[in-house]
C-alpha cells in the first residue's frame, strides 16, 4: 500500500512570498523523490472561478456569501472525486496548498463573525487538517511594498487591513494550538527563507537535516 502523502499548507499576508517559496519547495521535494502537486485556494474549479469574480467585484456578493463560497470551494477541493486533496493523499501524493481554512479565519473572520466562519469550516477541519502549516511572516509594511511592486492590488491590500489580517492569523494560532504551524520569517533573501522551510519539511518527512 502507498504511504499517504503529506498535506502542507502555506499561509501568510499578501506579499509574504508564498508562491515563490512553494515552487522552490516543490523542486526540493521532487528531487528528494516525493511525488507532489501544488494547488491553491480559491481553486481553479468553477467554485473558485465564481469566488474570484466576487473578489474582483464583477459579481456582487456580500461578505457572508463570500465566506460561505470559500468554505464550499474548500469542501470541493478536499472531496472532489476526480482530483480532490483526499484522493491525492491516499494515492501517496503530497499536496502543497496555497491557503486553507486559516485564511478564512484571518481574512473573512475580519468582516463577519469569526465564530460563524469557524462553524462554516468545521466540516473541513474534521475532514482534513494539514500535516504542517508554513506561515510566512512578513512585516505588513514590507508585504505591501512587495505587492505594490507587482502593480495589482486587491480589496484587502491596504496597510491597516494587512495589519489586522496578521493579528487575526496569530489569534487563530492561539485559538487552535493543535494546528502544526511553523512560523517562518519571510526574509529579504529568499534563499534563507527557503532553507528554513526545508529544515521543517525535512523533519516532517523524517529526513536528516
Ligand atoms: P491570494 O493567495 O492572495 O491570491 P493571488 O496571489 O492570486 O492574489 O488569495 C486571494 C485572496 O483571497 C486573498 O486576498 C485572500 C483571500 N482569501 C480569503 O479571503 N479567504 C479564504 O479562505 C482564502 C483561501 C483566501
Amino acid at each position: 500500500m502507498e504511504t499517504r502523502g503529506k498535506f502542507i499548507v502555506f499561509e501568510g499576508t499578501d506579499g509574504s512570498g508564498k508562491s515563490t517559496q512553494m515552487k522552490s519547495l516543490m523542486k526540493y521535494l521532487t528531487e528528494g523523490g516525493v511525488k507532489c502537486v501544488m494547488t491553491r485556494e480559491p481553486t481553479e474549479s468553477p467554485f473558485g472561478a465564481l469566488l474570484r469574480s466576487c473578489l474582483t467585484g464583477r459579481v456582487e456578493a456580500d461578505e457572508h456569501t463570500i465566506a460561505a463560497l470559500f468554505a464550499a470551494d474548500r469542501l470541493d477541493h478536499i472531496r472532489n472525486p476526480h482530483d480532490g486533496i483526499l484522493k491525492l493523499l491516499e494515492e501517496g501524493v503530497s499536496v502543497l496548498c496555497d491557503r486553507y481554512y486559516l485564511s478564512s479565519f484571518a481574512y473573512n473572520g475580519g468582516f463577519v463573525s469569526l465564530d460563524w466562519v469557524i462553524d462554516l469550516n468545521t466540516p473541513a477541519m474534521q475532514m482534513l487538517r494539514p500535516d504542517l502549516v508554513v506561515y510566512l511572516d512578513v512585516p505588513p509594511e514590507e508585504g505591501m511594498e512587495r505587492v505594490s511592486r507587482r502593480g495589482v492590488t486587491d480589496r484587502y491590500e491596504t496597510l491597516s487591513k494587512q495589519r489586522r489580517i496578521r493579528d487575526n492569523y496569530f489569534a487563530a494560532f492561539s485559538r487552535f494550538p493543535e494546528e502544526n504551524v511553523a512560523i517562518i520569517k519571510s526574509e529579504e533573501k529568499k534563499e534563507r527563507t527557503q532553507e528554513n522551510i526545508r529544515r521543517v519539511v525535512a523533519k516532517l518527512y523524517g529526513w536528516q537535516a
